[in-house]
This record gives C-alpha cells, sequence and structure tokens, in this order.
C-alpha cells in the first residue's frame, strides 16, 4: 500500500511548489472573468515568497500602495515600505497572481492585474488559513474576481483541513468589509475589543480580524433528538 500522503500544515508548508499546487490548488492556469458580456482570460498563477520574481512582488506592493496606503497611513500601525516588504517576504507565505497578456511597443507583455496572499497557519492555537492581502487593480475591481480569488484560498484551507479562513481588514475599508460580509466571513472571537483608559476615554481598534469556518461543525442534536430528562435518568441508573 501507498504511504498515505503527509498532513499538518507545517508539512504541507514545506512541500515544494509543484507538489503543493497538485495537491491542494486545483485550478487551470486561466481564469476567465465576464464583463458586459465580454469574457476576458487572466493567466493564474501560484507562488511563494520565494519563487516570485522581483518585478511580480514589485506589482504586488504597488497594487497595495495604490488601493491602501492612505489608510495604512490613517491607522495606528503607519505605512513603511520596508515593513510591507519584509511582510511579503515571510517564508510560508503564497501568492496567487492574475496577470494580464499586453502589448507594449510590439512586443508581449504580462501585468499583475491583481493578487491574493495567504499562509497557512496557526492563530490561536488554531490550524487557518490566513489571507494576508487581497488587491485588485480599479479595471478589475467589481467583476466577481476578488470572490474567484477567495475561493480559491478557501478550497487551500478545506484540502489542508484547517478549522477556518481569517483575514485582518481596517474598520476604515468599509467597501472591503462589505465584501468580506457578502462572503460569509464574521468577526472572530479573538479580534480585538474596545479599550477604556485611565483617563476613562474608550479606544476602539481600527482593525478587526474576520473569519469564516470551513469544516462543519459537529451537528447538535436537534430538539426532537433528544429523550426527555427521566428517560435519559432511567438509561442512565440502568447502565
Ligand atoms: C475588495 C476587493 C478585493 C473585492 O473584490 P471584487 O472583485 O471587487 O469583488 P467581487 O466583484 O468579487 O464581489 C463579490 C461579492 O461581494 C459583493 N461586494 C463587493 N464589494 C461590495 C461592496 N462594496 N458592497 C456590497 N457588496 C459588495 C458583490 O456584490 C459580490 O456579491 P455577489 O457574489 O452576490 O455578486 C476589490 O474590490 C479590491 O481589490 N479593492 C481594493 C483593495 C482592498 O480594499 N482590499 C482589501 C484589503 S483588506
Amino acid at each position: 500500500m501507498a504511504p498515505s500522503p503527509p498532513t499538518g500544515i507545517e508539512t504541507l508548508n514545506t512541500l515544494p511548489l509543484p507538489s503543493f499546487r497538485d495537491r491542494l490548488f486545483p485550478y487551470d492556469s486561466t481564469l476567465n472573468y465576464t464583463h458586459e458580456g465580454v469574457s476576458t482570460p487572466l493567466i493564474l498563477d501560484l507562488q511563494t515568497s520565494s519563487t516570485i520574481s522581483p518585478s511580480q512582488i514589485e506589482a504586488c506592493f504597488a497594487l497595495i500602495a495604490s488601493t491602501s496606503s492612505e489608510d495604512y497611513k490613517d491607522s495606528s500601525i503607519g505605512w513603511s515600505r520596508a515593513k510591507k516588504m519584509k511582510e511579503m517576504r515571510l517564508p510560508d507565505l503564497r501568492y496567487i497572481l492574475l496577470k494580464d497578456k499586453g502589448r507594449e511597443d510590439g512586443v508581449e507583455s504580462e501585468s499583475v492585474g491583481g493578487f491574493l496572499s495567504f499562509m497557512l497557519t496557526y492563530e490561536d492555537g488554531h490550524e487557518v488559513v490566513y489571507c494576508y492581502e487581497v488587491h485588485l487593480s480599479s479595471t478589475l475591481q467589481g467583476k466577481g474576481v476578488g470572490k474567484r480569488l477567495m475561493q480559491m484560498m478557501e478550497e487551500v484551507g478545506r484540502r489542508s483541513g484547517v478549522e477556518k479562513a481569517m483575514l485582518t481588514s481596517f474598520k476604515a475599508n468599509k467597501l472591503a468589509l462589505m465584501f468580506y460580509e457578502k462572503l460569509g466571513y464574521e468577526e472572530d472571537e479573538c479580534s480585538p475589543r474596545a479599550r477604556k483608559l485611565r483617563n476613562g476615554i474608550v479606544k476602539e481598534p481600527d482593525y478587526v480580524i474576520l473569519s469564516k469556518r470551513l469544516v462543519a461543525k459537529v451537528k447538535k442534536p436537534e430538539v426532537k433528538d433528544i429523550k426527555p430528562s427521566s428517560e435519559k435518568n432511567k438509561k442512565c441508573k440502568a447502565g
């Protein structure tokens, strides 16, 4: 009998990219999206923080800067290229890239139109798939592409057997919060709560941690399945 494949997120994180892709990422290399009746193909590519090319990571950074740097600047975290780049190079981080084929001066070119980065990791002792970033260029937004990227990440999570998908979002990013809510994300139990400072001022965190269960909870018995307590007691006594 063939040995059973390794499980556990530490093991999955050590898989070389082609094996990770074969086991956990069941998608073709093209993602088509339809807008106003026109179907457009995008190239879909899975990379790790060590295999992603310098120009691709720069393109991802530029997308984050254009969509979210203002939210970072307005937050307690602040905006720092060095810090963001360091995070983007974290060892177990993986990237789902969406690339657009174009032509520049008659030469074929590829640009990154969007990406989602994620990590299989632990959060509060739970195995999770954590979405670090999801960003699309303005031309790709609102066409169902973000939802498809999130579904791909969740599928990686399901195939890895993790409990939930998680992410952090600035509270100021109302559009993203509505998007996550639409996809079934709710405030996680580990999301920071408002706290009262010694001077009485209540400090609200400027970010929220959201999650979505990927494995069904053990089904609780329905009311009709529960035996009346007298019967239950009888059974216990008899046992
Ligand atoms: C947030 C983002 C990734 C969403 O991706 P998207 O492709 O624009 O969203 P989709 O078109 O896939 O929308 C999916 C669903 O969410 C809903 N939705 C999306 N944005 C919404 C909004 N602002 N309000 C209400 N619903 C919204 C859509 O109606 C859709 O619902 P449906 O499945 O019933 O049709 C994308 O808009 C983006 O890159 N924004 C800028 C970067 C950003 O803020 N990233 C998040 C950082 S935390």
